[in-house]
């Protein structure tokens, strides 16, 4: 076999907020891979860093009251603490705030602007003239320029879907002051991205992305590649541009780079050579694991720069879904946007690693995480099966045979079986179909439960004359779980650690085409409980407990707004031009796709109208039929996303669970008007 060098990543969190499970979907995908290719023999590093530039993360420290170098340090060990707690194990774990990461930002822009790839040119954008800095769209808010919904986000509104410029938001303010923002020109660089696309153009098309995101790659280049930003002005936490005061690299253009900066150290640590991995025409591999949202990033633009720099690029990227759980998207409210030390404190998280791989496989699809189908899974499959077997043999050697396997294999057919499932299950998971060399694993699992069940080891036990051949029943099916634990090591390492110790042996994937005989075992341990449901249930209750920080925030936040002052003042005329009537909500429901929406039929005395409100944060459907409300019943229909809307449901309230529709008192009818 020849040795391959392989550099594998993960995508850097930012360093502004808590590892989650969506996080650990992508890290745990990586540890599970590059273990394997480690127990296979090859030269496999993988490495990962905390994300630390940008505004977010500037404003975030000013608003704890600390330096952004501070906050970094902080978030950085903890993320550390998190990945190793979930035995994501990286040779090393950097942060894009230094020195490596310095050196290489800097090189790799000068190499670019010294090729003619960098531009400059003025653009204007809004600035907030409080806090004397320009701003994110993110960091603007105001009315829909489409709808005319308020509070909508500075380039796109949740109410009509509306994407737009945030120069087009009405009555634009920041998010950071309050204050009205102006327009404020500045010079700003670009990388020439359009100059890349014939190289990207061949370079995608060579398998270096899967095919359903080379088609959604096809799309962008249809519609054209744009020179891309890469300067901010001053403040901003980040890389000042060499020779340009004032201007700092935006953090997408140094959160790449950060992969070499976090290979560098370990290199200088290791003592392993750099440049073999990252020249121009290296062998060796490299691979970024990616969310589906950051290709654009990964697949066009990091190419490009390493491309313009003089370094090779990436062997593949290799995209995956999001993950939801129960169905839905993480929900703060339901309690299912879960923090990785909020799942720590409460169950084993190679429950989570071995869920994980049984769900995986190398599409862009999303992956739901059922708690249901998770305990189920993990006791039928881990417990049920793959303990079950040792357990069920173990206490007999160390009672009646003296803690030792036989030297006879009686079954030599059914062992050949399991080892020649090497191959396949190799290549699932060289493939990233972890989902798949699962299934083949537990196959075997259920084959070692007949045979022993078949055997009756705790019946033969009993036979004086059955001696040797119940040694060697037992001595089998500790072979055979043996060989299931060296093929699940990489999903389960601290599992298959404790079965190690168990067997007096230590592990690579080599291992399964062997067999241990006339061999001492120590006394078997349970190597896995069984999941208690009673502990997701405090996990969902104790993430519900992280929501009430965030809404008392929120909270504050509104009563701010509160302070805002009123719109201009109307005439009684425009007043008398709103018809508001009395509705009964005759059915109310879901939307499919909507965040926030639900679909109202309302009754207004004979005639049924389609209102889409924004309360789901608020009210279950089922609650609200039957209900009074006061609608504007004279309001242009609009479309929206979902459907027609026509009219509006008056409701008020600071929002998220604190919406209350308006209910017309006692005696009030539909179609009545309202005074
Ligand atoms: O989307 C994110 O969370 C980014 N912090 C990922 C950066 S990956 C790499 F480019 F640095
Ligand atoms: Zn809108």
């Amino acid at each position: 076999m020849t040795k391959r060098k392989i550099l594998v990543t993960s995508a850097l969190p930012y360093a502004n907020g808590s590892i989650h499970l969506g996080h650990l979907f992508e890290h745990i995908q990586t540890d599970i891979w590059a273990r394997f290719q480690r127990s296979m023999g090859h030269e496999c590093y993988s490495v990962c860093a905390d994300d630390a530039h940008g505004t977010p993360i500037m404003l975030k420290a000013q608003e704890l009251g600390i330096t952004p170098e501070e906050m970094v340090a902080k978030t950085a060990k903890e993320h550390l603490e998190d990945f190793v707690d979930f035995g994501v194990e990286y040779d090393h774990y950097h942060s894009t705030h230094s020195e490596e990461n310095r050196e290489f930002s800097s090189l790799i822009y000068n190499r670019l602007n010294d090729a003619g790839h960098i531009k400059k040119r003025t653009i204007s954008q809004l600035y907030d003239p409080e806090k004397c800095m320009f701003l994110p769209d993110r960091f603007i808010k105001g009315t829909c320029p489409k709808c005319k919904a308020e509070d909508q986000n500075g380039d796109s509104c949740d109410v009509c879907s509306a994407t737009y410029a945030t120069t087009e938001v009405i009555n634009p303010r920041s998010v950071v002051s309050g204050a009205t923002p102006v327009l404020k020109d500045s010079e700003h660089f670009f990388f020439d991205l359009p100059a890349f696309e014939d190289m990207l153009k061949a370079y995608l098309r060579s398998g270096s992305v899967q095919t359903e995101v080379a088609n959604k790659l096809e799309e962008w280049f249809e519609s054209g590649l744009k020179q891309w930003d890469i300067s901010r002005d001053a403040p901003y936490f980040g890389f000042e541009i060499p020779n340009q005061p004032g201007k700092f690299f935006y953090v997408w253009l140094d959160a790449p780079i950060g992969y070499m900066a976090s290979f560098k150290f370990m290199c200088e640590e290791k003592g392993v050579d750099f440049n073999e991995f990252w020249k121009a025409d290296s062998s060796a591999e490299l691979y970024h694991n990616i969310g589906k949202d950051i290709t654009y990033f990964h697949c066009l633009f990091w190419p490009a720069m390493l491309e313009g720099a003089g370094f090779r690029k990436p062997t593949n990227v290799f995209v995956h879904g999001f993950v939801t759980v129960n169905g839905a998207k993480m929900s703060k409210s339901k309690g299912t946007f879960i923090k990785a030390r909020t799942y720590l404190d409460h169950l084993n998280p190679e429950y989570l690693r071995y869920y994980y791989a049984a769900k995986l496989n190398n599409t862009v699809v999303d992956v739901d995480l059922n708690f249901e189908d998770f305990t189920s899974r993990v006791n039928s499959d881990l417990v049920g099966k793959v303990v079950n077997i040792a357990s069920r043999c173990a206490s007999f050697i160390t009672k009646k045979f003296d803690g030792k396997l036989s030297t006879n294999v009686t079954n030599q057919a059914l062992a050949d079986e399991f080892m020649a499932a090497a191959p396949s299950i190799a290549e699932c998971y060289e493939n990233r179909e972890f989902s798949r060399a699962v299934r083949q694993i537990m196959a075997l699992a259920d084959k070692a439960n007949v045979y022993i069940d078949a055997e009756a080891p705790w019946v033969t036990i009993k036979d004086a004359d059955k001696q040797v051949s119940t040694h060697e029943t037992c001595s089998l099916g500790i072979n055979l779980f043996r060989i299931l634990m060296v093929y699940l090591q990489p999903i389960l390492p601290v599992m298959a650690k404790g079965a190690e110790e168990f067997l007096n042996d230590t592990f690579n994937w080599q291992s399964a085409q062997t067999l241990l005989t006339d061999h001492k075992v120590n006394k078997f341990k349970a190597l896995m409980r069984r999941v208690e449901p009673a502990k997701i249930e405090q996990v969902v209750e104790a993430s519900k407990e992280n929501l009430k920080v965030v809404e008392e925030v929120k909270a504050d936040e509104q009563s701010e707004l509160e302070k805002e002052p009123l719109a201009p003042e109307i005439s009684f005329d425009d007043f008398a031009k709103i018809d508001l009537r009395v509705v009964r909500i005759a059915k109310a429901e879901h939307v499919d796709g909507a965040k926030k929406l639900l679909r109202l039929e309302l009754d207004l005395g004979g005639e049924q109208r389609q209102v889409f409100a924004g309360i789901k944060s608020a009210y279950n459907p089922e609650d609200l039929e039957g209900k009074m409300t006061v609608m504007v019943a004279n309001l242009a229909p609009r479309k929206m996303k979902f459907g027609m809307s026509e009219g509006m449901v008056l409701a008020a309230g600071p929002g998220g669970k604190d919406i209350f529709v308006l209910t017309p008192g006692e005696g009030a009818v539909p179609g009545m008007r309202v005074m």
